[in-house]
């Protein structure tokens, strides 16, 4: 029997993931992206992900180039015609992802099912954009896809139960466990993440502890495998702050005020590891406290 075809629209840090587990998967995987070199650069990422595995001994070098050969790459919706999944990960724009799912309601079978990775868009809005809003539902990869587990299934306001079924027998057979979660701001582990965070970040403006031991007490009193401003730092300060701008619009209510201090950091171009500097200083390469400013 011929494997389900998954397209994959875009192939950045998300994308390549996502396409790797399904492909892991036995599914057939087109992976696109607007450039022939943004999909080339999706693929050596999952060559990367991969030969670390053979490294490790998890797979051998067949297994990988089985994997690779189920990955083909594109760059023309056309190509989209015949897959059971669009799952769509490109830049968290609604004008673009809007853009892209209603250009391929037009070519897509009818029966083909569409997701969003979106973070912060609500899924009923995206849905919107197309006539199938109810083949059309939220599945929630977190960073990295080959490594996280979870998956949230987000189902909009016209999602049929069908689609449901169908997302949680997606994600079960990309061998990750999901979680169904209600289309609101933040989703579930966003908004339970930003809560921990903002209390973090006023624990610190009030003086209560310094900011390495508020990392120090949560990774060994809770057993987070990083502390608030070390995550922070690694998913990207600028990414985080967006999350709690989407809580704070979304719910309309003071207690998601995103952090000032945060703000502030990001205004001035510290961004975390990806910038040099951001809670932590690791421009010697190494996590240092900041030397060159005070908080
Ligand atoms: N990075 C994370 O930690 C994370 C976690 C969960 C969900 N997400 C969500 O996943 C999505 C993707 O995030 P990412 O971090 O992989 O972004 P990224 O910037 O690494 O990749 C986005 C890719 O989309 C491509 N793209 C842009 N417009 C396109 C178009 N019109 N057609 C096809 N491809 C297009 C870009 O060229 C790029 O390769 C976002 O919605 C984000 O909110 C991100």
């Amino acid at each position: 029997m011929e494997s389900e075809v998954i397209m994959v629209i875009g192939a950045g840090q998300m994308g390549s993931g996502i396409a790797q587990v399904a492909a892991e998967a036995g599914y057939g995987v087109i992976l696109h992206d607007v450039q022939m070199d943004f999909v080339e650069n999706g693929m050596a990422r999952i060559d990367k992900a991969l030969s670390s595995q053979v490294q490790k001994g998890k797979i051998d070098d067949e297994g990988k180039r089985r994997v690779q050969s189920r990955i083909k790459g594109s760059v023309t919706y056309g190509d989209a015609r015949n897959a059971h999944w669009i799952i769509e990960a490109v830049f968290e724009d609604y004008d673009v992802k809007a853009k892209i799912f209603s250009a391929l309601d037009e070519i897509c079978l009818p029966e083909t099912l569409f997701a969003t990775n979106t973070s912060s868009i609500p899924i009923t809005r995206l849905a919107a954009s197309v006539k199938r809003a109810d083949r059309f539902i939220g599945i929630h990869f977190f960073n990295p896809p080959q490594v996280m587990r979870l998956v949230e299934i987000i189902p909009g306001l016209k999602t049929s139960r069908e689609t449901v079924r169908e997302a949680r027998r997606f994600v079960e057979k990309v061998k990750k466990e999901s979680v169904l979660v209600k289309d609101v701001p933040g989703f579930l582990v966003n908004r339970i993440n930003a809560a921990l965070r903002l209390e973090a970040y006023t624990c610190l403006m009030e003086g209560v502890a310094s900011l390495e031991d508020i990392d120090k007490a949560l990774k060994l009193a809770l057993g987070h495998p990083m502390g608030p401003f070390e995550l922070a730092d690694f998913v990207g300060l600028d990414v985080g702050l967006n999350v709690l701008k989407t809580l704070y619009e979304g719910y309309k209510d003071p207690k998601w005020r995103p952090s000032l201090l945060l703000e502030k950091l990001v205004l001035s171009g510290d961004l975390g590891r990806k910038s040099g500097k951001g809670w932590y200083d690791y421009t010697s390469g190494q996590k240092l406290p900041r030397a060159d400013v005070q908080f």
